[in-house]
């Protein structure tokens, strides 16, 4: 059976990578793919906001699946189109992708279903929003652009300054286009932040292996939010208690939610966590794999991707058993372009592909990479994902990071501190629990 995957980044690349490898798949096809993709399936050049085109191509391929990557297309509508017109689809249709498309939606639907998230109040007027910040006696706050900005949309807001200049980013200079028409203003919360995937044909739910994406450009989460640097699975934080509340509060709650809604939800549903004081609250839903958590998801499966994708389009998901997952740690590290979150520099001659491409249980997934007479160049802000399986974290670290190390471009950035959260908040920790025992030792 033929399969389609739609769009062109790391994580098209990891599910053609790892839908090529079922024995039940005869040919990936990837539109429009890249040159990572092109190693494991044959790129057609037909753009991933090219519904007609794409709608043609699975036709005249008789494409079993077409498997939607990117959240614009399902926004679009693409998934309904192809079931329509009888092609299994993975992803949801217009309605579903909503979750995502509209801050301002999920977060009523979050709401409306009594799903826990932060208290937020939505504006669509800059100074309506600018007098709200002035008034507001706790910070940080978190201003978010309504709709799609490839995750570069919330302003973490330290103070009402902050605030002030992320409205005016936002509403004013429309830094995020349309998608800054209106804002969210919501309450910060704090704690460990974790992905929680979940793959659902609308009525069963089956949950994947938790993710942890690093979101913000710099080491020590400093910076602005980017798309994301950098992953790491398991989640330490999450323990089986954790889990229990994440299904029952969250995941089951909002599939009842959709179908109350009468939403034929067909899809990921990526749910973005903070793992708070007063348990588990959503930041924010997804509807499609994350990048650069895909890849990481896609190093721990074991086993064949494609029926669960594929009972999941069909409305069959009941029907297959829970997949195993690599009890090996994993690491992704994203190599990205100088300039990134911000206008890149491309066009830069990669070197050592294959030698960090040879580093053992390493795989170097492309994303803004382009072929050029035989060779490889950058074309995009994350330029590769290096990701790594290890016995542990550490060895998983060791080895994304020496692969990393072997790759060459002019400008190229990483972050250094993938995977140790969880130690640097426990140095923190340590050091304040050392203070109050002195503080104890003068009273
Ligand atoms: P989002 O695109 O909504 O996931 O937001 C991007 C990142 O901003 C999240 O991964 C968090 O790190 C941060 N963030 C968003 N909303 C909040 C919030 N209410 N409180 C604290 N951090 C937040
Ligand atoms: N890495 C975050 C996302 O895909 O939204």
């Amino acid at each position: 059976m033929k399969v389609l995957v739609v769009g062109s980044g790391g994580r098209e690349h990891a599910l053609c990578w790892k839908l090529s490898q079922s024995p039940k798949v005869s040919e990936v096809l990837c539109a429009p793919g890249n040159p990572g993709t092109a190693q494991v399936a044959r790129n057609v050049e037909v753009a991933a906001g090219d519904t007609e085109g794409l709608l043609a191509l699975a036709r005249t391929e008789a494409v079993a699946l077409v498997v939607i990557g990117p959240e614009d297309p399902l926004v679009d509508g693409l998934a309904e189109r192809l079931r329509e017109a009888g092609i299994p689809a993975f992803g949801p249709g217009a309605d579903g992708a909503q979750l995502e498309g509209s801050k301002i939606f999920s977060k009523s639907f979050l709401d409306r279903h009594r799903i826990p998230t932060a208290a937020a109040r939505q504006f669509d007027r800059s100074g309506a929003a600018k007098s709200y910040l002035e008034g507001c006696t706790t910070w940080p706050q978190v201003v978010k652009a309504d709709g799609l900005a490839a995750g570069k949309g919330v302003y973490v807001c330290a103070d009402v300054e902050e605030g002030l200049s992320a409205i005016n980013v936002i509403m004013e200079e429309c830094r995020h286009g349309n998608a800054g028409a209106r804002v969210l203003i919501e309450e910060f919360m704090e704690g460990e932040e974790a992905s929680v995937f979940a793959v659902t044909d609308g009525k069963t739910i089956l949950i994947m292996e938790a993710v942890q994406d690093h979101k913000q450009v710099g080491d020590g989460d400093q910076g602005p939010n980017t798309g994301g640097m950098g992953v790491h699975s398991p989640v330490d934080a999450l323990n089986e208690r954790l889990h229990k509340q994440i299904e029952q509060r969250i995941l089951v709650q909002t599939l009842h939610g959709l179908r109350q809604e009468g939403i034929d939800y067909r899809g990921v549903l990526f749910v973005g966590l903070m793992l708070t004081d007063s348990g588990p609250r959503v930041v924010e839903y997804n509807v499609r794999f994350g990048d650069p958590e895909c890849q990481a998801l896609m190093m721990r499966l074991e086993g064949d991707l494609f029926p669960i994708l594929l009972a999941a389009a069909n409305g069959d998901l009941a029907s297959i058993d829970p997949p195993h997952w690599d009890k090996r740690a994993v690491i992704g590290v994203v190599a990205a372009a100088k300039g990134y979150p911000g206008p890149t520099q491309s066009g830069d001659k990669i070197h050592g592909l294959e030698e960090a491409s040879a580093v053992e249980d390493a795989m170097v997934f492309h994303a803004g990479t382009r072929a050029e007479g035989g060779e490889i160049h950058t074309c995009g802000g994350r330029v590769l994902c290096v990701t790594a399986l290890g016995a542990d974290k550490e060895e998983a670290r060791t080895r994304a990071y020496s692969a990393y190390d072997l790759l060459e471009w002019d400008g190229k950035f990483c972050r250094r501190d993938i995977g140790t959260r969880a130690e640097a908040r426990a140095a923190v920790q340590a050091a304040s629990d050392i203070e109050l025992e002195l503080l104890g030792e003068r009273d």
